[in-house]
């Protein structure tokens, strides 16, 4: 069943326009509310968290969820054990809410199947939440029997959507660190020759396996991965501002000295190397602490 749902999605093409609305009014957003609104996306992000938020968030509703319909099945009428089941529900709803509004700050940086998929996750979340939070309404009002119907059906949903959530992480990769299994070399390596370093122009070597974002500013040269760690994207081709750079797919901003976040969606430096030159070429080492 859950491979058909797959292949269904493959199929979903209707999915896109709703999908480019959605993203544009989340872009307008961002873009007039200007460094309060990247704030608040970086929160989202999980920037300070220097992980993923959303798959944190989301074990609040589907642990809440997850107890309540166990408590509803086996709890035999007691009335203590329903009222525990009716406030796990309210409490994954609250979780709910949470676990959405990070997941749309993640989703804001996806395309093509990536982004359709992400989009039927919510949808589905959005059913799930809805059907609980209809129980809680309904088991507030007595109708005992209907909110945990609810709660059954929103269960159902909340499964189908996780599947997706898993998907979306384990097959395609999304917000999984690029540079996980290339961190570079721990030896002095060639990355490029001191020649095609122009001042203040970023350059991409090569160390080992490791592509590097190379810059000379100021007498010093920097030198980061290239791979940008969010979806990698490639930081040579970024803005250099100040003493950052500026990844050109979504615009994750890292310090050259240190690696360290200014704005996400990354929330994984991306490896930093040190640097020398020795007989004409730039020779990088990984930072390893
Ligand atoms: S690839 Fe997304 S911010 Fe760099």
């Amino acid at each position: 069943m859950l491979q058909s749902m797959e292949r269904l999605l493959d199929r979903m093409s209707f999915l896109e326009p709703l999908a480019d609305v959605l993203q544009k009014i989340f872009g307008d957003a961002l873009s007039r509310g200007g460094e309060p609104a990247k704030a608040v996306k970086d929160l989202l992000n999980g920037v300070w968290f220097e992980h993923p938020l959303h798959p944190a968030l989301t074990d609040v509703p589907i642990g809440a969820w997850t107890s309540a319909v166990f408590l509803d099945l086996v709890g035999c009428g007691d009335r203590r054990v329903a009222r525990a089941s009716d406030a796990l529900v309210g409490l994954g709803c609250i979780g709910a809410v949470g676990a959405a509004l990070s997941g749309a700050a993640d989703w804001q940086d996806t395309y093509g199947k990536e982004r359709r998929t992400g989009l039927a996750h919510a949808l589905l979340n959005s059913t799930a939440l809805g059907l609980f939070a209809t129980s809680f309404v309904l088991r507030k009002a007595g109708s005992r029997a209907a909110g945990v119907t609810c709660s059954l059906a929103g269960y159902a949903v909340t499964l189908g959507a996780a599947y997706l959530g898993g998907d979306l992480i384990f097959r395609m990769g999304t917000q999984v660190n690029r540079n996980a299994w290339t961190e570079g070399p721990e030896e002095w390596t060639a990355a490029l020759p001191e020649a095609d370093l122009e001042e203040g122009k970023p350059c991409r070597g090569k160390a080992g396996d490791a592509a590097v974002l190379l810059l000379r500013q100021n007498g010093r040269i920097y030198a980061m991965s290239a791979v940008c760690p969010h979806a990698g994207g490639p930081l040579d081709e970024g803005t250099i501002e100040g003493n950052t750079v500026i990844c050109p797919w979504h615009a994750s901003q890292f310090e050259l000295a240190s690696g360290s976040i200014v704005h996400g969606p990354a929330t994984v430096s991306p490896p930093l190397y040190e640097t020398r030159v020795q007989n004409g070429q730039v020779e990088v080492r990984r930072i390893t602490d």
